[in-house]
């Protein structure tokens, strides 16, 4: 039997299950971490296998992206095993592959969406090409099973910052976005410029733990402009300034009160805007994810504001803040319910947008 012919069959056997018992195999490859996951339901996650390549880039200062696709290349069949062990499923037993197909580096996503492709065609099973940003969002849905939009979302990652309006599973509004670097982006080079390893930003998290955040008056970026739109590239120059005059005049600059000076400015930063939009779009929810929600100063701010506002906020669990692939599981099963599937066509698009 051809594909389509299989491939409509299983659609009408799934459309005749219960919901809550279809299972994903999902799978990420945007950047620097191979990743496969069992995810039943959309939320309730059977395994989480990721396997990051940390070690392989640390010695570059940062992902090579050359390096990377190969590295995915190598290890994805046995990350995907370990993932079907680890849930007690086999390929026979899924309902549907997902897999990240943008935004990220073009290569390491063909990885992952090749291997999608051929499981798809090989077991006749629905393909769902996931953009990374939307599963992002989907990794608060996976720690708070309850969540449901309307919220907002902030979602702050190695290559993305925005200020989303969740206002359906699929009607995203894009209130506000970086204008240059992403506050990852900016954690890791500011990191890489005080001699953390990388990645920058748990790095820098750990070094600014032991300085004053107040020691240098760093600016917040936007801060006196309308809108929800945020940069940090005024920030990046003030922390190379300021290093470079100290270096001319032989000062010593103590890397911690600079790591925490920075940080509270990307954090006052973030909070600023995210409370703006809330406020204004009327929402009494706000999620935050990505890389970048991990860190303890911005959740620390984040809870403080939200606090005196009366919004309630989610994060995701600390496995499901970096790139994982049952975030990627979720945002799949919903566009399993919506019936968006891919195509065998499907490309890796690695500027692919929100919307
Ligand atoms: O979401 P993610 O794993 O990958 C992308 O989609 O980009 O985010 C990775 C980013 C990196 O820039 C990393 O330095 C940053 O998240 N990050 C942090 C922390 N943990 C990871 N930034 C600040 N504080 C942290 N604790
Ligand atoms: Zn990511």
């Amino acid at each position: 039997m051809d594909y389509s012919k299989s491939l409509e069959n299983k659609l009408k056997e799934i459309r005749n299950k219960d919901a809550r018992k279809v299972k994903i195999l999902a799978i990420e490859t945007s950047c620097d971490e191979t990743a496969a996951a069992v995810v039943r339901g959309g939320r309730k996650v059977l395994s989480s296998i990721v396997n990051s390549q940390i070690a392989i880039h640390s010695k570059y200062g940062g992902v090579v992206p050359e390096v990377a696709s190969r590295q995915h290349g190598l290890v994805l069949s046995k990350v995907v095993d370990a993932a079907l062990c680890e849930a007690g499923e086999e390929f026979d037993s899924i309902d549907a592959v997902a897999v990240t197909c943008g935004p990220g580096l073009v290569g390491a996503l063909l990885v992952g969406v090749s291997y999608a492709k051929g499981i798809a065609l090989a077991k006749s099973l629905p393909l769902l090409g996931v953009n990374h940003i939307e599963g992002h969002i989907c990794s608060n849905y996976i720690t708070h099973p309850r969540l449901k939009p309307p919220f907002l979302c902030l979602i702050v990652s190695g290559g993305h910052s925005h200020i989303v309006l969740v206002e359906g599973y699929d009607e995203l509004k894009v209130l506000g976005r970086t204008r240059d670097d992403a506050a990852g982006e900016a954690f890791d080079k500011i990191g890489r410029l005080l001699g953390v390893p990388y990645p920058g930003g748990p790095n820098l998290e750990k070094l600014a733990s032991r300085g004053d955040p107040d020691a240098y008056p760093f600016p917040r970026g936007m801060k006196n402009e309308q809108g929800y739109d945020l940069t940090f590239s005024g920030l990046k120059t003030a922390v190379i300034n300021m290093l470079h005059k100290a270096r001319e005049k032989g000062q010593k600059v103590n890397a911690a009160d600079v790591a925490a000076s920075f940080q509270a400015a990307v954090v006052e930063t973030l909070v600023e805007k995210t409370f703006l939009a809330l406020c204004k779009s009327g929402m009494d929810k706000l999620a935050v994810c990505g890389g970048v929600s991990a860190n303890g100063a911005l959740r620390d701010a984040v809870r403080r504001r939200a606090a005196e506002t009366g919004a309630k906020v989610y994060f995701p669990a600390p496995e499901y803040c970096g790139d994982n692939a049952a975030m990627i599981g979720c945002a799949g099963h919903l566009m399993l319910l919506r019936g968006a599937v891919s195509g065998l066509d499907l490309d890796a698009n690695p500027s692919l947008g929100l919307n």
